[in-house]
C-alpha cells in the first residue's frame, strides 16, 4: 500500500548509460519517473542541420535505446506504485541547441502536441506529462504559451482522464511570467508544482529554503508544490545533503506534499550512487 505521497526523478537526458532498474524504488509511496525529454524539434544527426522546431510534433529525445517501451513495461510490472510520465521541452534539444517554444499558432500548435504525445503516450504506455519549456521563441508571448499549453493539458485529460499533468518553473523572471499566468488560468488541469529548487544557490541554508518553498505555494496559490534538489556536480548551487535537510523539514512543518530529484542520470555516475534516492524516498515513505 502506497501512501498517497509522491517522490518523482528525471531520467534519460544525460545518456550516461542509466535504467530504471537501476533506481532503488521504496514500495511505500507512489513513484514517477519523468523521462527527459519529449520535444517538438527534428531529430538530431539529421537534416535540417541544427535540429529545428517542429510547431508541436513531439518526439523522444531520452535514450530510447534504454528506456524503451519495454524497458517501461518491466519496471511498471515488477512495481505497482510506479508511474511514467514524459518531460515536455527541457532547456536544450540534446546539447545541441536550445528548446524553444515556437508556436507557428495556438490551434496548429494543440493539434500536433495532442496527436504526437497521444501516440508517445500510447506506444510507452505513459501515465502523464510534465510541462518543462525553459526557453520562448520572440513571437511566442505569455499568452500564447498560456493558451498552447492550457488547452493541451485540458485535451489531454479530457480524452485520458487517468494521466497526471504538472508543471516545472524555476526562480527566474522571464520563466515566472510565463509559468505563473499559466497556473493562474490552468490550475485546474495542473496535478503538481515540480519546482526547480537546486536553481537557488549554495547560499542556501535550511530556513532560508523554507523560505523560498512558502514563497513558491504564495506564487502558485493552491499547488501541490513538490520540493527538489539535484545530484551530480553541484557547485554553486543547492547540495543534495542540503535538499534532503529541507525536505525533512518541510515534512516537519506538514508542507510537504512529495519530492523530485535531477536525475536518475547524475546520480548514476556519481560516487555516491543512489543513496539520496534512498533517503529522500525514506523521507516521502515515513509521512
Ligand atoms: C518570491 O517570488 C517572487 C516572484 O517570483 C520573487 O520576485 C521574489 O524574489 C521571491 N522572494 C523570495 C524570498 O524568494
Ligand atoms: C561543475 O560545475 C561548475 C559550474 O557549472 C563547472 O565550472 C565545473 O567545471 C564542473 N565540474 C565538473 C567536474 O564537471
Amino acid at each position: 500500500m502506497t501512501n498517497g505521497y509522491l517522490f518523482r526523478e528525471y531520467i534519460g537526458a544525460q545518456f550516461t548509460g542509466v535504467q530504471f532498474s537501476d533506481v532503488p524504488i521504496n514500495a511505500m509511496l507512489s513513484f514517477h519517473f519523468i523521462l527527459s525529454f519529449a520535444i517538438d524539434y527534428t531529430p538530431v544527426g539529421q537534416q535540417p542541420t541544427p535540429p529545428a522546431p517542429t510547431n508541436g510534433v513531439f518526439s523522444p529525445f531520452w535514450d530510447t535505446g534504454r528506456l524503451s517501451p519495454s524497458a517501461v513495461a518491466a519496471i511498471k510490472a515488477a512495481h505497482p506504485n510506479v508511474a511514467v510520465m514524459a518531460g515536455l521541452g527541457g532547456d536544450s534539444v540534446q546539447d545541441v541547441v536550445k528548446a524553444v517554444f515556437t508556436p507557428a499558432s495556438v490551434d496548429s500548435w494543440v493539434a500536433n502536441a495532442a496527436s504526437s504525445l497521444t501516440s508517445i503516450i500510447n506506444t510507452y504506455r505513459l501515465d502523464g506529462v510534465d510541462v518543462d519549456y525553459e526557453h520562448f521563441a520572440a513571437g511566442a508571448d505569455v499568452d500564447t504559451f498560456v493558451e498552447c499549453v492550457g488547452r493541451l493539458l485540458t485535451r489531454l485529460k479530457k480524452d485520458m482522464p487517468w494521466i497526471t499533468t504538472s508543471i516545472a518553473p524555476f526562480e527566474d523572471t522571464e520563466i515566472q511570467r510565463y509559468y505563473q499566468p499559466l497556473w493562474r488560468k490552468y490550475a485546474g488541469v495542473i496535478d503538481y508544482v515540480n519546482f526547480q529548487f537546486y536553481g537557488y544557490g549554495a547560499n542556501t541554508d535550511v530556513p532560508l529554503y523554507v523560505r523560498f518553498y512558502d514563497n513558491q505555494t504564495a506564487n502558485y496559490p493552491g499547488a501541490k508544490v513538490l520540493a527538489s534538489f539535484m545530484t551530480g556536480n553541484t557547485t554553486g548551487l543547492i547540495s543534495p545533503d542540503l535538499g534532503i535537510s529541507a525536505a525533512k523539514e518541510l515534512q516537519r512543518q506538514n508542507k510537504l506534499p512529495g519530492l523530485f530529484i535531477w536525475s536518475a542520470d547524475s546520480s548514476k555516475k556519481s560516487s555516491y550512487g543512489f543513496k539520496y534516492e534512498v533517503q529522500g524516498q525514506q523521507i516521502i515513505a515515513n509521512h
